[in-house]
């Protein structure tokens, strides 16, 4: 995998769970990888287990984003492959939901994080004439789900985002997919009653939760040159849970 090894691959919320697995795996194809989060603990403590550098970065806030960016590109150069990991939910019923804290919180980190890395991080891309942006959507994104109309909104969003920057972007070698994973064991889902994630496990064909590694296993491959013809796709992994036409 020796022509990955000039490839830096930016990864997002990549401290813990699903991005933390992402990194490692790029990592093991020979990418040099870098983590942004916003958590500065976590960040510390993932380089200590793993080697693999990071910056605070709020997803969010497009200065932020900017900021992260220079100092990636004085210590390591422009990201090729950017992976928009970060996500937070802020669950509950849409007729009690609180329009800052619930719905703009989430539609700001989820869908604007989205938007604003790949608007910091594609321009260099379009220039060298490669790169990859994948998009971690959700299951719930193309389903909708109970409590969740704000991250649903927001994951939807990120298919629609995709599938236009898809179409720009492509004419200068970017590709940009989106990812949806269905319920994987994290932190995340560890905050889910446990009944709920048992009823869940029990609508799953394959008959068991998702792995950290089964969607880093499908963010391995739309990072790489094989991938190259597709572009704005949208790729579930859910066990079967939910099959979009
Ligand atoms: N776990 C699941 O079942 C599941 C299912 C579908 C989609 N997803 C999506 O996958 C992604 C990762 O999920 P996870 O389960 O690993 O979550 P997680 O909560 O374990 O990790 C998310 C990471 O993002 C970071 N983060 C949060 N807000 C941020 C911000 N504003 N800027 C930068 N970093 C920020 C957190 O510090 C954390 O390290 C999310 O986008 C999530 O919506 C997860």
């Amino acid at each position: 995998m020796s022509e990955n090894t000039s490839k830096i691959a930016f990864v997002t919320g990549g401290a813990r769970g699903i991005g933390a697995r992402c990194a490692k795996d790029l990592k093991g194809q020979g990418y040099q990888v870098v983590i942004g989060d916003i958590n500065a603990d976590q960040i510390r403590n993932f380089q200590e287990e793993t080697g693999i550098p990071g910056v605070v970065i709020d997803v969010a806030s497009y200065d932020s984003v900017q900021a992260a960016q220079q100092l990636l590109i004085e210590k390591y150069g422009d990201v090729d492959i950017l992976v928009n990991n970060a996500g937070i939910t802020r669950d509950g019923f849409m007729h009690k939901m609180d329009p800052v804290s619930q719905w703009q919180t989430v539609i700001d980190v989820n869908l604007g994080g989205v938007f604003n890395t790949s608007r910091v991080f594609a321009p260099a891309m379009r220039e060298k004439g490669f790169g990859r942006i994948i998009n971690i959507s959700s299951m719930n994104g193309q389903r909708g789900q109970f409590g969740q109309s704000n991250y649903a909104a927001a994951k939807a969003g990120i298919l629609g985002f995709t599938r236009s920057i898809a179409q720009e972007l492509a004419g200068k070698g970017v590709t940009a997919n989106a990812v949806c994973p269905g319920f994987v064991e994290t932190e995340m889902t560890q905050a889910m009653p446990a009944e709920i994630l048992q009823q869940e496990q029990a609508k799953i064909p394959v008959g068991r939760l998702g792995l950290p590694e089964d969607i880093s296993n499908a963010v391995v491959f739309l990072a790489s040159t094989a991938s190259g013809f597709v572009n704005g796709a949208t790729l579930s992994v859910n066990g079967g849970q939910y099959m979009a036409a």
